[in-house]
């Protein structure tokens, strides 16, 4: 930091970062004011640094932002970046893991603060990037790489530190959430809805990283680290999208009381300290208030041993909110208060053990089941007594007169099973001659102290 401004550099400078830009030129007075000095833009590393220096006075000419931004603040030449010594905090908002990773570990080496909103390069590199911060004494701050504007990261270090939290239920995907929504309240097609959420900017550049809930389980991994202090990785989160779902499922799941979610669940049994992380559509009771979340929001419900259940739903994606989430971080570094506090985050989860996840065949839950089952006696039976044996027991069944080529549609609402116990159950019984497709099976969450 210079005498007079808090000095800050800033990688990329697409829709997040002219977000960043926007609010600073917004509410510049209002931060000057709080902390006592200007927040100064220093310098901007994009690829392209001429494309940029073009248009910046047309891009920013609506958020007045000419005193924030100009053609020479920008660069595309990495050493005349690192080179000013004058800045303390890196923004990082370029996405991707290369090269941000190696770019944010020199900035934190040089004991400088990083903000990122960058998930893919957490969810890959986040145990070294902590690992750094905590040897330099600096702040990695990184609220807008999960749920955007809303503050769950914050929440989960500081609000709710007293708690032991047992489990953690995200919407964690705005397009997927939308694409339900759009399913369940209008019955659009997947396909249709999907491109609905293309058009208005929510998805991803490539959209699979959303439907296949990869985008989703990067976060989870985050999230759960940040909540059971442990070395959770991507590569521990059980992933299933929203791409295999069918809309005769959600139809029958509503006539059930349900809604259908794509969640992130992580738990934590309170009695080995196993967890269990997984993103799925799930089926939720209608009457849960993380079921009433629709269209392209963010939701995140905590479960605390003292607090119970706290909710906060927000939009997840976009300019303004992710800015949100990166200038708050901003502005808590350079008011002083997150140095101390994250270093002491980043070393609790380098030094955390590594998480004892449990295989996804071990989860406990209900399910619902869909059998496409030949119209003829003892059909049933012979399903019931497949699941029977594996030890599931059936709580409800559901069954329309619609027959479809000498097919029925059977629903079937299980208690608690193993999940292992039930696929295999499941292959048995789709070898069955009289079972037409495969079996569908949809978890369905029962939140806890509900
Ligand atoms: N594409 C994501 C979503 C936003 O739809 O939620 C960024 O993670």
């Amino acid at each position: 930091m210079s005498g007079e401004t808090i000095d800050i550099a800033m990688i990329g400078l697409g829709t997040v970062g002219g977000g960043v830009v926007r609010m600073l030129a917004r509410h510049g007075d209002e931060y000057t004011r709080r902390l006592g000095r200007p927040l100064r833009l220093r310098r901007v590393l994009v690829r392209n640094a001429n494309r940029h220096r073009q248009s910046v006075n047309e891009t920013f000419k609506d958020a007045g932002a000419q005193t924030i931004i100009s053609a020479d603040t920008i660069t595309d030449d990495v050493d005349t970046f690192f080179s000013d010594a004058s800045t303390s905090i890196m923004i990082e908002v370029a996405g991707g893991v290369d090269p941000a990773g190696d770019y944010v570990r020199r900035t934190l080496e040089s004991g400088n603060h990083v903000v990122t909103a960058n998930k893919s390069l957490l969810a890959a590199r986040g145990i070294e990037l902590f690992d750094t911060a905590a040897r330099h004494n600096a702040s990695l701050a990184f609220e807008a790489s999960c749920a955007g504007g809303i503050p769950i990261v914050t929440s989960l270090l500081f609000g709710l530190a007293a708690n032991r939290v047992s489990g953690l239920y995200g919407i964690l995907n705005g397009t997927c959430n939308y694409i339900l929504t759009q399913m369940t309240q209008h019955g659009t097609t997947y396909a249709d809805a999907l491109t609905q959420a293309q058009q208005l900017g929510f998805a991803e550049a490539d959209p699979s990283l959303d439907v296949t809930g990869q985008d989703a389980a990067q976060k989870l991994a985050i999230l759960a680290a940040l909540a059971f202090g442990a070395r959770t990785h991507e590569r521990d989160v059980t992933v299933l999208g929203i791409d295999t779902l069918d809309l005769a499922d959600i139809k029958f799941g509503a006539e059930l009381g349900y809604d259908v979610k794509l969640l992130g669940i992580a738990e934590r049994s309170e009695t080995n300290g196993r967890m269990s992380l997984g993103v799925q559509p799930c089926f939720v009771h209608r009457d849960e208030p993380i079921a009433q979340i629709y269209g392209s929001f963010n939701a995140v419900s905590v479960y605390g041993d003292a607090v119970g259940h706290v909710m906060q739903m927000g939009r997840g994606a976009g300019q303004m909110p992710t800015a949100s989430a990166v200038v708050s971080d901003l502005i808590n570094i350079a008011a002083g208060w997150y140095p101390r506090a994250f270093a002491k985050v980043a070393s609790s989860i380098a030094s955390g053990g590594m998480p004892d996840v449990i295989h996804a065949d071990e989860l406990t839950a209900r399910f619902y089941l869909r059998f496409n089952m030949r119209d003829e006696p003892g059909v049933m039976a012979k399903v019931a007594t497949i699941l029977g044996t594996a030890d599931i027991s059936i709580s409800a069944a559901l069954q329309h007169e619609q027959i479809v080529d000498g097919f029925v549609p059977v629903v079937v609402v299980t208690h608690n099973a193993k999940q292992g116990r039930l696929r295999e159950a499941l292959s048995r019984i789709e070898a069955l001659d009289t079972i037409y497709a495969s079996p569908v099976s949809i978890r369905i969450v029962d939140l806890p102290g509900g």
